[in-house]
């Protein structure tokens, strides 16, 4: 190898380190140490060096979770050892009939410490490594074959793709663990609420389908030909079964295997496994005691030790692997293993009608509207329907006795019809015409399932737009929340999200429980969120599949929302993660009449950040090279590193402290003693409108 060549292979190699060990650090320790900005600034040199050196790339390479080529069909793999099931048990009762007959085949289980972990409601799967290196992973099938689902697996963040994922010896939070030879572990893929929720959300914006619940979405995902695709779910992971643990053969002595569970489960974790946090319990009372514990806690957030993902029970091992190996089987069931299940969360309750909600991209989406009832100590009145589409398929009929099924904290879904209990007046449902906010005819567009509102002034639109606009991850508008939107709506203060800027203290005042302090807040907070970042707007913009990330990459290329509206399609698509529809909808957003009038009141209202990032679009407007700027006070709207961005991002200099060579002092409210000397020196004096006119 050439000298250069050696010293890349170098910086290959640790980068690949660096990768993994922040890979490793935000997805399965959930504490990373650097920004994504810097993953991203590693990821890409990496796939740079890849680009030059194709021949380098290994099967662990971080690049080899993007997603492979699409197959034809999935090839058969059979499992090293059986991929067992768990006989269950519904109460305690039956987990202490369990303990009496294992009792009796062997006595040492009088004895015996258990683990009780999570049952995770997800898609097993059966995962090899060779010298540390991920190279098979499979789907558990029929338990003696699964299907080959390894590109699939390799998107998996959570997933070692060697372990261990870090160096020995570095600061990287993974323990030096020497993997061995051959290891077959067995886990469950899933999705959490939370990531599965938003997903649903981001796709009912797309009016594209939602999905049923986290495991079908999961499965789903894992067991579909374009690794690409699957790339671009929240799959994670947990391991909790070593299969197969084969030391190296040339160096006799060696067996590092696990002989118990919670070791298995630590043994795992040091290797870089996610694992789940179990219960050590001394004997069966015990165990039996942390299942009912893990029951209570299911319904609470997960702070409160309830849980972030799917679980339909909890699974009490027999600590000893050999004692619970010596057990045997029946049939498919280990002896030395039983879950615990938990009360299924279904009920039947009647469908007394179905309502219509209006998204804020005008998306009519139905919801069932129920008889009361307690499904896991919680009243629930209403459960989704997904969509129009979904109803038909499922032939769910207003009046109907329908299955509901409510799973961890994910809102309540309709499963379908109990047929056998109509009573003969029930008719189909038919989707409404006209929208029930606004009574305006609804359309539908090809190749989507949803029907939308598309009056631009459909009011429950707006307050959908409003909602999204203030909220804490677009213009973080403190205190106003969904009922004073409503309340401004309603009164007619607000046609338009541009409108919040121009709203007036008594305008306020005359409103239902708006005093004074209320007033002065809210503005406060309104007049604040002119500071935010141009990525934040166009997140509140609420362009159709433009989220928070979108809208970040988006304010990376365009300085501004005036740049951003003149791209044209192919342009956009140029931008990693913008597909023709992205741009399309970008490019349909700017160009309708009511959205310009919008950006021209925003304009006028002083909302207008600058990206305060130096992207090559901004390269060409160098106008304040050269000069040197000196902000004092603080002005209306911008913060100060806002200003300091927008006159770097022009070429300017910003500097402490007025002196002969400063050319422009930006004053705003409450100045320093730095006035008095710009006056002396004759310097120029902007304020903060006088600036933003300079830089257009
Ligand atoms: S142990 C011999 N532990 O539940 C060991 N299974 O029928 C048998 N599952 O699909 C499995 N979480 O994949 C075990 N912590 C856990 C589990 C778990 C979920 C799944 C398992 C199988 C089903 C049991």
């Amino acid at each position: 190898m050439l000298t250069q060549d050696a010293s890349l292979w170098q910086r290959y190699q640790e980068l690949k380190d660096a990768l993994h060990t922040h890979n490793y650090r935000y997805h399965v320790l959930d504490d990373p140490l650097i920004s994504d900005a810097e993953y991203d600034r590693l990821y890409a040199e990496l796939r740079q060096i890849e680009a030059d050196h194709p021949e380098w790339i290994a099967p662990d390479s971080p690049s080899q979770r993007a997603g492979a080529a699409i197959l034809d069909k999935f090839i058969k793999v059979r499992h090293p050892a059986p991929i067992l099931s768990l006989a269950n048990a519904f109460n305690a009762e039956e987990a202490r009939a369990w303990f009496e007959r294992v009792r009796k085949v062997d006595d040492r289980v009088e004895k015996a410490a258990f683990t009780v972990e999570p049952k995770i409601d997800g898609l097993t799967v059966v995962l090899h490594y060779r010298d540390g290196v991920f190279v098979q992973g499979a789907t558990r099938g029929d338990g003696e074959v699964g299907e080959d689902i390894t590109a699939n697996l390799r998107t998996i963040k959570a997933l070692p793709l060697r372990i261990p994922p870090a160096s020995a010896g570095g600061d990287a939070g993974a323990p030096a663990v020497r993997p061995p030879a051959h290891l077959v572990v067995r886990g469950e893929a899933f999705i959490t609420i939370r990531d599965f929720e938003a997903l649903n959300r981001k796709l009912e914006e797309a009016g594209e389908k939602t999905y049923l619940n986290p495991r079908n979405t999961a499965a789903g995902s894992l067991r579909q030909l374009d690794s690409a695709l699957t790339a671009s779910r929240p799959l994670t992971l947990l391991v909790y079964q070593v299969i197969a643990w084969q030391e190296n053969a040339e160096q006799p002595g060696v067996d590092n295997a696990p002989h118990s569970q919670s070791e298995t489960l630590k043994t795992l974790r040091r290797l870089g496994f996610p694992v789940p946090a179990y219960d050590h319990c001394a004997d069966i009372e015990s165990a039996i005691a942390a299942c009912e514990r893990r029951a209570a806690q299911r319904d609470q957030p997960p702070e409160e030790g309830g849980m972030a993902y799917e679980v339909d029970g909890a699974v009490i091992k027999i600590n000893d692997r050999q004692l619970a190996a010596d057990l045997g089987f029946v049939g498919k069931d280990p002896r030395g293993a039983l879950a615990f299940k938990f009360p299924a969360r279904e009920v039947t309750t009647r469908l007394s009608g179905i309502g219509v909600n209006v998204g804020r991209t005008g998306v009519l989406t139905p919801y069932a509207i129920l008889e009361a009832v307690e499904i896991g100590g919680v009243i629930v009145e209403r459960a989704t329907l997904h969509n129009f589409e979904y109803i038909a398929e499922k032939d769910i009929r207003p009046g109907d006795r329908v299955l509901v099924k409510r799973a961890g904290d994910v809102i309540p879904y309709v499963i379908g019809p109990v047929v056998g209990a109509r009573q003969g007046d029930e008719w189909p449902y038919v989707p409404p015409e006209a929208c029930p906010a606004c009574d305006q005819p609804v359309e539908h567009v090809e190749g989507e399932v949803a029907w939308y509102c598309v009056n631009a002034a459909c009011p429950a639109q707006l307050i959908r737009n409003l909602e999204h606009f203030v909220s804490r991850g677009a213009m973080d508008i403190v205190g106003c929340g969904i009922k004073i939107v409503e309340q401004l709506v309603q009164v007619g203060l607000l046609h338009d999200v541009a409108e919040l800027y121009t709203l007036r203290k008594e305008q306020l005042l005359e409103l239902d429980g708006f005093a004074e302090k209320k007033a002065e807040n809210l503005l406060s907070a309104i007049a604040a969120s002119r500071q935010r970042p141009l990525a934040r707007l166009i997140n509140a913009l609420g362009i159709r599949g433009v989220g928070e990330v979108m809208a970040t990459d988006l304010a990376g290329v365009y300085p501004d929302l005036e740049a951003l509206g003149k791209a044209g399609l192919e342009e956009l698509q140029q931008i990693e993660g913008v597909g023709p529809n992205i741009a399309q909808a970008i490019v349909d957003w700017f160009a309708r009449p009511a959205n310009r009038e919008l950006l021209a009141k925003l304009r006028q209202g002083n909302v207008w950040p600058q990206s305060e990032v130096n992207h090559p679009k901004a390269e060409a407007n160098l106008k304040f090279e050269g000069k040197t700027f000196v902000i004092t006070g603080s002005l209306p709207s911008l913060t100060r590193e806002a200003a300091k961005a927008l006159i770097e991002s022009r070429g300017g200099k910003v500097t402490d402290s007025v002196s002969k060579k400063t050319s422009y002092l930006v004053l705003g409210e409450n100045p320093g003693s730095k006035l008095e000397k710009a006056r002396t020196l004759g310097i120029a004096i902007l304020d903060e409108a006088a600036l933003r006119d300079l830089c257009a």
